[in-house]
């Protein structure tokens, strides 16, 4: 009997995984330099070479920019071989771009590709954002107090409301919101940056973490939707701008009602959506890359939400063997560089 495919084919999750581990490859070997612009640049130049040997016809809807103003990943560039299937390209080669900077925590290469105009076309501005994994799901209201919320997850969790631990961006703009979930009695963990990752994150009991709320990136809102699509978990979203102009360009890209509440079925409209990351700097979902001298280890986890299956893949990536995709400094070992090493 032929078997009838669905969807996007499912070997292409492999394929993606090689993306985002690319771009981690490339940008962590940036980290702690002070110089988040290299490390943006490393991870892009890198997920766009491996991106054109991907058996896709897409189309980026979240990216680094118009393509004005970005010289690659632009939105409505064209990404993979041209072949069918057609698809939605949501990236962000570097997620936590000052994390890698600084040597910090949970940053990640991510992206998500789902069938064609699914994915929300998120303008570059905020989203305030409330998450939570699978066991959580239809407890949420982003219109709600965070006590209610926190309550109604916590039962759902069989947990104490003191032993929740939500995740909110240290920002002055969380000033309220940090002292209701203080009030509640629930732990906390205040992130310099980089919500996707504990995003996907409280969708994994034993990851440390529960719920995300806060107002972050709304291109990282529809990233983690993704994610959370895959998994069976729940965001909801509603953009947050700051002027006119967010407002403008949010409607030229057809979110036409700004204030509307935005639902898991508004952000990612299907379940065929493929999501991947890889660790940059260690997470509390992927460990950051280890570099070997002749070879790296990469951390990345893939998802297919028409499966729902859900993969952690280490991978080992020799050097000798892919010098395009990580442009290493080559370790000159044995008598040539004992003769080179200064006296
Ligand atoms: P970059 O990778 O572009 O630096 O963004 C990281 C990030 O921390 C996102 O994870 C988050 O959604 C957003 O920036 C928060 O924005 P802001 O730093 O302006 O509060």
């Amino acid at each position: 009997m032929m078997r009838v495919r669905r969807g996007m084919e499912r070997e292409l999750a492999l394929e993606f995984v090689r993306v985002t581990e690319a771009a981690a490859l490339a940008s962590g070997r940036l980290m702690g330099r002070g110089d988040k612009e290299a490390a943006d640049d490393a991870a892009v130049k890198a997920m766009r070479t491996v991106f054109d040997t991907v058996q896709i016809d897409g189309t980026v809807v979240i990216g680094e920019g118009e393509m004005d103003e970005a010289p690659m990943l632009y939105i409505g560039e064209k990404l993979g071989t041209g072949n069918p299937p057609c698809v939605d390209v949501a990236v962000d080669p570097l997620e936590g771009t000052n994390v890698v900077a600084k040597g910090l925590t949970g940053a990640i290469s991510v992206l998500a590709v789902a069938e064609q105009g699914t994915l929300l076309h998120a303008p570059d501005m905020y989203m305030d954002k409330i998450a939570v994994g699978p066991r959580a799901v239809g407890c949420i209201d982003l219109d709600a107090p965070p006590q209610v919320n926190l309550q109604r997850i916590a039962r759902a969790l069989e947990k104490a409301i003191e032993d929740l631990t939500v995740v909110i961006l240290d920002r002055p703009r969380h000033y309220d919101l940090i002292k209701a979930v203080r009030q509640a009695g629930t732990r906390i963990k205040l992130i310099t940056d980089g919500d996707v990752s504990p995003a996907v994150a409280v969708a994994f009991p034993d990851s440390g973490v529960d719920v995300l709320m806060g107002i972050g990136g709304a291109p990282e809102g529809v990233l983690a939707a993704a994610a959370l699509r895959c998994v069976g978990g729940e965001m909801q979203g509603r953009l947050w701008p700051e002027d006119g102009g967010d407002i403008a360009r949010a409607q030229a890209m057809g979110v036409l009602d700004i204030n509307r509440l935005l639902t898991m079925e508004d952000l990612v409209k299907t379940e065929d959506v493929i999501f991947a990351a890889t660790g940059i700097t260690d997470g509390d979902l992927l460990r950051g890359v280890r570099y070997l001298g002749d070879k790296a280890k990469t951390h990345s986890i893939v998802m297919r939400g028409l499966t729902g299956t859900i993969r952690f893949v280490e991978a080992i990536h020799r050097f000798d063997k892919k010098p395009n995709y990580v442009g290493p400094k080559r370790v000159k070992r044995g008598l040539e560089s004992k003769n080179n090493l200064p006296s």
